[in-house]
């Protein structure tokens, strides 16, 4: 909730109005919450050997990866978000009744539209949010912190939900083994939090060269630039281009963080850990030689994930949140690069205390609230439907239906027709008949009354 109430509108001049909505001091957006969630079944490269012509050493040596998690027939981006979101309430301990925005970095949204953002609000039962997915590929998690940081810092909203979900292996190509050894399936999520405590999100860097557009690319509905594999033009699978996306992600993985630290007067020798995105071991390896800085502080968990694109991000930061890789006063380094091409990097200062979920009151009103939000969904479904016999669509449909039937009426007046003939033939014979009687009874008359 908003701590400063919006002050009215000053009138400097006619026609013109100064908007005093924003506070007079910026404030800070603090990561106050954190959850991740990833499917249970692993797909071991071992088993990857048996679909693809690879096997478990190639892998491990080019890439680090040893098993990813695939999500099961019923596990969605959506439900893998939902999840992430849940934990990071739970830490936070806040209510999704107090969430001001959703945003959600996603490449593999359940739908173009809704938003995953606005089918996890209604969920979660976050009544009170604004929700939209945001879209940058691999980067998509930096780009989304940033947005709700920003709104934070300038006092728009006081609590965001910032998640990066996906179910890559939706989009795979199971025949190219150049990229489904790499991707995973997953959901990280954070809650950030308006303070006026120094700290938090300090810097961002945000970085696109849409030149470099069909390196790394998953062709949609709609899409002109459908790739062909095996003379078939490819929709809903990813290409990439893995030699020239790894020289791209080599050159701008340090340089954004170098670049983000410069801008506040920070040095990379500073940073306590580096959580990039989890694309390749070896890339992780050379941002550590870029930065100058030991590999251990560079977060690594790709061995167990793979890349899970948005995801990544979120998901390693919330596991060293958990495991106290991270501890207050820490400087964090966030980097991403993908798809885009984009890339950027976001500079944190830790300020939250680790604690475990105590169930508090808060708990259980938070669960009042999905229990709330689960029955609040098939009743308002109900409602919209019972909506439509209100009295307007009463008289509308009566009307329809009405000139429906006169309609019908019509199309089987020739029917009738059919049969007017006859009832007139009748009515005139019988008209006929009694006239006849009627000249003839006159004759009658006039023969007995031949005078008249
Ligand atoms: O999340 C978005 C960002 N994505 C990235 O950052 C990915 C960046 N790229 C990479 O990580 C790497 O380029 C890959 C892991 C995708 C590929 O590694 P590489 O060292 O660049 O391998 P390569 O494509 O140059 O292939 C080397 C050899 C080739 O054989 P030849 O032509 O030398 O005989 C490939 O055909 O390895 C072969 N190869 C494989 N062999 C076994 C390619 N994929 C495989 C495989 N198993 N899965």
């Amino acid at each position: 909730m908003l701590d400063h109430a919006p002050r009215p509108t000053r009138r400097l001049f006619r026609g013109h109005v100064a908007n005093n909505h924003r506070p007079r001091t910026l404030r800070h957006a603090h990561i106050v919450g954190w959850g991740m969630e990833v499917p249970s079944q692993v797909l071991s490269n071992h088993d990857l050997a048996a679909i693809v012509d690879t096997n478990d050493e190639w892998i491990v040596t080019r890439t680090g990866i040893c098993e990813r998690r695939i999500a099961e027939p019923g596990e969605t981006t959506t439900s893998l978000a939902v999840r992430a979101a849940q934990k990071a309430l739970d830490v936070a301990d806040i209510l999704p009744s107090e969430l001001d925005l959703i945003v959600v970095a996603t490449s593999t949204p359940e739908h173009s539209f809704p938003s995953t953002a606005s089918l996890i609000q209604d969920l979660l039962g976050a009544g009170n949010a604004g929700a939209y997915d945001l879209s940058a590929a691999c980067t998509g998690f930096v780009y989304a912190l940033d947005m709700a940081a920003s709104k934070i810092q300038t006092g728009s909203i006081n609590t965001a939900l910032v998640i990066g979900a996906e179910t890559m292996s939706r989009v795979m190509d199971w025949s190219d083994r150049g990229t489904c050894i790499l991707f995973g399936d997953g959901a990280g999520a954070v809650v950030l939090q308006g303070s006026d405590t120094p700290g938090g999100v300090l810097n961002t860097v945000l970085r696109s060269d849409g030149s470099g557009w069909d390196m790394l690319t998953l062709p949609t509905i709609s899409s002109r630039d459908t790739y062909l594999r095996d003379g078939e033009h490819q929709m809903h699978r990813i290409y990439m281009d893995g030699k020239g996306v790894y020289r791209f992600a080599t050159r701008v993985i340090g340089d954004s963080i170098k670049q983000a630290m410069t801008e506040i007067d920070l040095t990379p020798d500073r940073i306590n850990l580096v959580i990039p995105h989890q694309a390749n071991q070896r890339i992780m390896d050379f941002a550590a030689k870029s930065l100058k800085i030991p590999e251990e502080r560079i977060y690594s968990n790709i061995e167990r994930y793979g890349n899970t694109s948005a995801a990544s991000i979120p998901i390693a930061l919330a596991e060293a949140a958990n495991s106290d890789r991270i501890r207050p006063g820490d400087i964090l380094a966030l980097v991403g690069f993908g798809g885009g091409l984009s890339w950027g990097a976001t500079i944190i200062e830790w300020t939250a205390v680790p604690t475990k979920p105590s169930r508090s009151i808060t708990w259980g009103r938070r669960k009042g609230e999905y229990a709330i939000a689960g029955l609040r969904r098939p009743v308002i479904r109900w409602w919209r439907r019972l909506m439509l016999l209100s009295p307007t669509t009463w008289i509308i449909g009566a009307r329809r239906y009405l000139v429906h039937r006169r309609d019908q009426l019509r199309a089987q007046l020739p029917a009738v027709n059919v049969s007017v003939p006859a009832i007139v033939k009748d009515r005139d014979s019988k008209d006929r008949d009694s006239k006849d009687r009627d000249s003839k009874d006159t004759d009658t008359n006039r023969k007995d009354k031949p005078n008249e």
